[in-house]
């Protein structure tokens, strides 16, 4: 092997992260060294002055530039071309990255998960990546992207195949990440590389458990099922996360007669969970901290919907088991909530999860059609549809919420209607609010991650819609048009004293075409990065 091509061949580090066990590793290496796969990013702006393409070209005996002539390879955003590596690895992926001044850390994290998964296509279990300085200087948050992308990449829902066909499954088990070794060493950058990737790892298993849970069955998930995950997180929690769970008896108690007509159709009982994450460590640190208020997570948790009596055609009800995707994203959040302080976040703020978590079936107990149910709140709501259940059982959240915890921020997030999907598509989230700098910022931060949102109006004026002859809400509009919208405004009558969010993630909460960027076939956790990058900064 003609080595030296490379002027840094000695000087490189080699940075291995394991998709098992999310463990880095820094050693000094060789580059190109040898190995299965090499993924290389590649710019339009500056793929012609590539020194590193120059060298691996001449590696390569020419062969590299006449492909990319061959297949017209620019370094343009969504070009991807698989070469044969010669001596040192078996295939290189060119990825195209488009221009480098409009290239993102989501960008990168998209692209390095279609080549994770390319890649895992020819059952390798390595690949390499050679970083690059286009990622900038932000070491933390390149890490933090770079674990998002390869270990997301690599989820697969197989746990209902035969044993067969999951040893034939493949997952990639290492990403090797060489870096050039600067004189000074790679001292601080590391710390923060290395950190950012921990932490990356760290969202990257709450996403995961949000894509479980929606991946899962109903008739093996139920309501008791993610009082189960609660527990299961408040153990791992060391102490910072308290679970406490209403049955039946405490709701009634509590006045939530929406969340209790609304699981009344079903043999499972309804359960409604509270998670609250306080840390005492960080509690003194709270006057230093941004928001200064606790913040309300709620999660809409109906853990089948068939509708109930005005029941849904059978195509509408095949992907119904999700309809806990927004209590699956609480989840998500919670399960890593805990864990990451110790990399440098700040959790001053209570944070709170409420679940209200049931089924939606008929039966000779179920909700009626014109039935008026009375909420934690006193308003009454008269059930024109009871397809229209997410709201009700919502309602009681965010009354529940405002009564008894007060919180700064209120953010709801539900597979809520159908029409948000026919409005914004399946890979976009409808983002409302009743505060705009909390909506923009919200907002922001989705499209930093690769979460996409848009923001749509609480316009008052549909309110009408919603408004009953018989009690003091409706909850359905009974016109065809703007049901994102009035299902919203239907949410903002129980909300008076707290800033408050509604993501209504109907569309990007389940991925049923291949998978694209970072998100898998089948249920994709929609939401779990940008709420813990909004609670924690990071
Ligand atoms: N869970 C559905 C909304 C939904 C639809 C989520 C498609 C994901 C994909 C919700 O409970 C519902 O059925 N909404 C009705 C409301 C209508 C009756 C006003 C809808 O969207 O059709
Ligand atoms: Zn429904
Ligand atoms: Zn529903």
């Amino acid at each position: 092997m003609s080595r030296g091509i490379f002027p840094l061949t000695n000087r490189v580090f080699r940075l291995k992260i394991s998709s098992m066990t999310g463990g880095i590793n820094l050693t000094e290496a060789t580059f190109p060294g040898k190995g299965e796969i090499l993924i290389y990013f590649t710019f339009e702006d500056t793929i012609k002055k590539d020194e590193k393409i120059k060298l691996l070209n001449k590696a390569l005996k020419g062969r590299l530039e006449k492909r990319l002539g061959l297949f017209d390879f620019e370094g343009k955003e969504e070009q991807m071309i698989v070469l044969e590596g010669g001596e040192w690895y078996q295939i290189i992926i060119m990825i195209g990255a488009g221009k480098s001044t409009d290239f993102t850390l989501a960008k990168f994290k998209n692209l390095l998960a279609e080549a994770t998964r390319k890649a895992s296509s020819f059952k390798t279990k390595t690949i390499n990546l050679f970083y690059f300085n286009q990622l900038g200087r932000d070491f933390f948050t390149i890490g933090k992207n770079l674990a998002l992308g390869f270990h997301l990449a690599n989820y697969q829902f197989i746990k209902y195949k035969s044993e067969e066909i999951k040893n034939q499954k493949s997952k990639i088990k290492s990403l090797n990440i060489f870096l050039e070794k600067k004189k000074t060493g790679f001292n601080q950058a590391e710390a923060q590389l290395k950190n950012g990737i921990k932490f990356g790892r760290l969202v990257a298993k709450g996403v995961f458990l949000a894509r479980d849970l929606v991946n899962e069955p109903a008739s093996y998930l139920h309501p008791e099922t993610l009082v189960a995950e609660a527990f299961k997180i408040e153990k791992e929690s060391g102490g910072k996360i308290k679970v406490e769970i209403f049955g039946e008896e405490e709701c009634q108690r509590l006045g939530m007669g929406g969340f209790l007509a609304v699981s009344r159709g079903s043999e499972r009982q309804p359960k409604f969970i509270v998670l609250k994450y306080s840390d005492p460590a960080t509690k003194n640190l709270s006057a230093l901290s941004l928001k200064n208020k606790s913040i309300c997570l709620i999660g809409k948790s109906i853990t089948f919907d068939s509708g109930g009596l005005s029941l849904k055609p059978s195509e509408a009800m095949e992907e119904m088991k999700g309809d806990m995707a927004g209590g699956a994203t609480v989840l998500g959040v919670f399960k890593v909530l805990g864990r990451l302080g110790s990399l440098g976040a700040n959790i001053a703020d209570d944070v709170y999860g409420l679940l209200p978590a049931c089924e939606n079936m008929p039966s000779g107990r179920a909700l009626k059609p014109g039935d008026i149910v009375t909420t934690v709140s006193g308003k009454t709501i008269e059930i024109l549809n009871t397809d229209a259940e997410g709201r009700v059982t919502l309602a009681d959240g965010l009354s529940y919420a405002e009564k008894y915890l007060q919180p700064g921020v209120i953010i709801d997030i539900a597979t809520l209607t159908g029409a948000c999907r026919a409005a914004l598509g399946k890979k976009i989230a409808g983002l409302f609010g009743n505060d705009n700098n909390l909506v923009k910022e919200f907002k922001e931060i989705t499209e930093e991650e690769g979460e996409t949102s848009w923001w749509l109006p609480l316009y008052k004026p549909y309110l009408k819609e919603m408004k009953s002859e018989v009690a003091d809400l409706k909850n359905v509009s009974g016109g065809r048009f703007g049901g994102a919208i009035t299902a919203a405004l239907f949410l903002s009558e129980f909300v008076k004293k707290s800033k408050w969010l509604h993501l209504d993630i109907a569309g990007p909460y389940f991925n049923s075409d291949s998978p694209y960027a970072t998100v898998s076939k089948g249920g994709t956790g929609w939401g779990v990065v940008s709420l813990i990058k909004f609670i924690v900064g990071k």
